[in-house]
C-alpha cells in the first residue's frame, strides 16, 4: 500500500515510519511527504532518502478549503491509500477528513482521552500523573477523538521535566506508529461507520 505522511516540524516519527517501510516484509511504503511549512526540518529529511515532497502554506490559500483540496490533489497525485499525521499541527476539516475516512491516522502524545489537544507532557506533570504515554488513533472530525489503534504507557518518575518526559513518550511512539499502520493496512483494526 502506498502511504503520504504529513508533517509540520522535526519529523521524527515519519522517519520511524520511512525505516520500518524500508523492510522487504512491511506492508508499506512512504510515497511522499507533504508539510505545511516549508521549513519543516522533516522535509529535507525526507527527500534525503529519496521521497517525494510537497509543502502548502495556509497563506498563500484563501480558505482552509481550498488549501485541503490542494492537499488531497498532490496526496492522489501520489496515488495514497493512507494518510499518517505525524506532528502535523493543523486542524483538519470535515471534507478532507471524511475524503479519508478510515484510511487517515495521527499518533498523538498522551494515553487519549486524557489529555488532548497540546502541551500534553506539561499538563501530565502538572497533575502528578503516574503514567503517560501515547496514542494512534482514526482522524474524526473532532480533536484527537477518533478511536484508538494502539497505545503505549510509559512511568512519570519524580524529577521529570516535560523534556525529559517528552523524550521517554517520544521512543515509545516510534515503536508504535509502524505497528499501527501495519494494522490498520492489514485489516486487523478498521474504522467503525458511523
Ligand atoms: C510528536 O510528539 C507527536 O506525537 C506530536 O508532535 C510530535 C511530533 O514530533 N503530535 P516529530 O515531528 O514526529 O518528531
Amino acid at each position: 500500500k502506498r502511504v503520504a505522511v504529513l508533517i509540520s516540524g522535526r519529523g521524527s516519527n515519519m522517519k520511524a515510519l520511512i525505516e520500518a517501510a524500508r523492510s522487504p516484509d512491511y506492508p508499506a511504503e512512504i510515497v511522499g511527504v507533504l508539510s505545511n511549512r516549508a521549513a519543516a526540518p522533516g522535509l529535507q529529511l525526507a527527500e534525503q532518502e529519496g521521497i517525494a515532497t510537497a509543502s502548502v502554506a495556509q497563506s498563500r490559500f484563501p480558505s482552509r478549503d481550498m488549501l485541503e483540496d490542494t492537499m488531497t490533489q498532490i496526496l492522489e497525485s501520489w496515488e495514497t491509500d493512507y494518510v499518517c499525521l505525524a506532528g502535523f499541527m493543523r486542524i483538519l476539516g470535515e471534507d478532507f477528513v471524511e475524503r479519508w475516512a478510515g484510511r487517515l491516522i495521527n499518533i498523538h502524545p498522551s494515553l487519549l482521552p486524557a489529555y488532548k489537544g497540546l502541551d500534553t507532557h506539561d499538563r501530565a506533570i502538572a497533575d502528578g500523573a503516574k503514567e503517560h504515554g501515547c496514542s494512534v488513533h482514526f482522524v474524526t472530525p473532532g480533536l484527537d477523538e477518533g478511536p484508538v489503534i494502539a497505545k503505549a504507557r510509559v512511568p512519570v518518575l519524580p524529577d521529570d521535566t516535560p523534556d525529559i518526559l517528552a523524550a521517554r513518550v517520544l521512543e515509545q511512539e516510534h515503536l508504535i506508529y509502524p505497528l499501527a499502520l501495519r494494522d490498520l493496512i492489514e485489516g486487523k483494526v478498521a474504522l467503525p461507520e458511523r
